[in-house]
């Protein structure tokens, strides 16, 4: 009803600014999974315990989900290879459930659910069960979800009840989770410095305040929206660890505003989705400084050559100024690795004030379901 939705128009907005609290709460419940990592430097690991065991044994990494979750899934993908050095798969459930592939063993199949219940990621989870995978862990926002029940091991987030249909906090506490596992098996495999620990947990607890301080960007985003509201194609791209991000971001427009958006890599711009760029297309880049920057600043001359208009998400460190053609909303910080979960927030307010725009009902859009319990 009304009182439980306060300030906030709908679940979404109210879901997308609870965030800093989720995240938080996430990880203050993901404290007790790895206390050797918040509580004893220098402890390395927690031999004995159930979880430990099963990283032990692990060589690489299968991601199984769907949607949002899926691109949560993606981005990880990242992380595990770039700094806990394990090989990673990322496979949509639908897909994997049906189709003849190499099992492993020494794989940790990792479910990533809101719910817990998608028919189809249980359905992939059963399949790698049957074809010897063992190994079975699941970042779940529902913990008494048959999800958690199936696996072996569970981080359960703790985003709270989320309502609308297009997932938000979900979202971006399943990255926190994530970022975590990344660090514990980083950590088992002798990866992790106790100076980067220190570093990346420091950056951890700041997210609370970081993600704060990206709300306050609502109104520049507000402005991007009465844009996008008039138009019926969007391109999103993104380099590296950003192109999930930039699939998220498509994702959410197409889902409640039934605005046409697909994302891309930017560099594989010129191999396509460049013919589709004219002065109407509005193309969003995300672009945070990372050693990505100068190949993304070309594809986005790529763009501007055509025609088309950027709209660019930078960091405190991204030296591009609005000009032109190409509107600027600059980040209050650069993140390092957990820009991702950052650069989120502002796609998901643009999607969401879009919406809005256009009238459309956003918390129920047509032909969705919050959790899709059938095949
Ligand atoms: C539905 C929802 C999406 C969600 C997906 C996976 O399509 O509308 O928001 O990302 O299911 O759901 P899950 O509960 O498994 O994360």
């Amino acid at each position: 009803g009304a009182a439980e939705l306060g300030p906030y128009r709908h679940y979404m907005q109210k879901e997308i600014f609870e965030q800093p609290r989720a995240i938080a709460d996430t990880l203050e419940g993901l404290r007790s999974i790895a206390p050797e990592l918040f509580d004893g430097a220098g402890q390395h690991g927690q031999p004995g315990t159930a979880a430990w065991r099963v990283f032990k044994e692990i060589d690489t990494v299968l991601i199984l989900a769907c949607g949002t979750s899926y691109y949560s899934g993606c981005t990880a993908k990242y992380w595990l290879e770039a700094i806990a050095g394990i090989p990673t798969q990322v496979e949509v459930a639908s897909e994997y459930r049906y189709r003849t592939s190499v099992p492993n063993p020494r794989t940790l199949v990792v479910t990533i659910s809101q719910s817990g219940e998608t028919a189809d990621t249980l359905a992939a989870l059963r399949h790698a069960q049957g074809l010897g995978m063992r190994h079975t862990l699941t970042i779940c926002n529902v913990a008494t979800s048959a999800m958690v029940r199936e696996c072996q091991l569970a981080y359960v987030t703790r985003a709270g009840v989320e309502i609308g249909v297009a997932s938000t906090k979900a979202f971006t506490t399943q990255l926190a989770g994530l970022f975590l596992l990344t660090l514990t098996l980083a950590q088992i495999k002798g990866r992790l410095s106790e100076e980067s620990e220190e570093q990346y947990l420091k950056a951890m607890r700041h997210l609370p305040a970081a993600l704060q301080a990206v709300l306050a960007l609502e109104p520049q985003v507000i402005s991007w929206a009465e844009d996008f509201a008039k138009k019926e194609n969007a391109l999103f791209l993104g380099r590296g660890i950003h192109y999930p991000i930039a699939l998220e971001g498509a994702l959410k427009l197409k889902e409640i505003s039934y605005i046409h958006a697909e994302a891309y890599p930017a560099g594989e711009l010129k191999h396509g989705p460049l013919a589709l760029v004219t002065s109407s297309m509005p193309v969003v880049t995300v672009a945070p400084n990372d050693e990505l920057l100068e190949k993304l600043k070309s594809n986005m001359q790529e763009v501007r050559a055509r025609g088309g208009v950027l709209y660019v998400l930078a960091d405190a460190r991204t030296n591009i100024e609005s000009s032109e053609g190409m509107h600027v909303i600059r980040m209050p910080e650069h993140y390092g690795p957990l820009s991702p979960l950052l650069h989120v927030v502002p796609l998901q307010l643009l999607a969401y004030h879009t919406a809005c725009a256009r009238g459309t009902d956003v918390d129920k859009p047509r032909n969705l379901a919050k959790s899709v319990t059938v095949e």
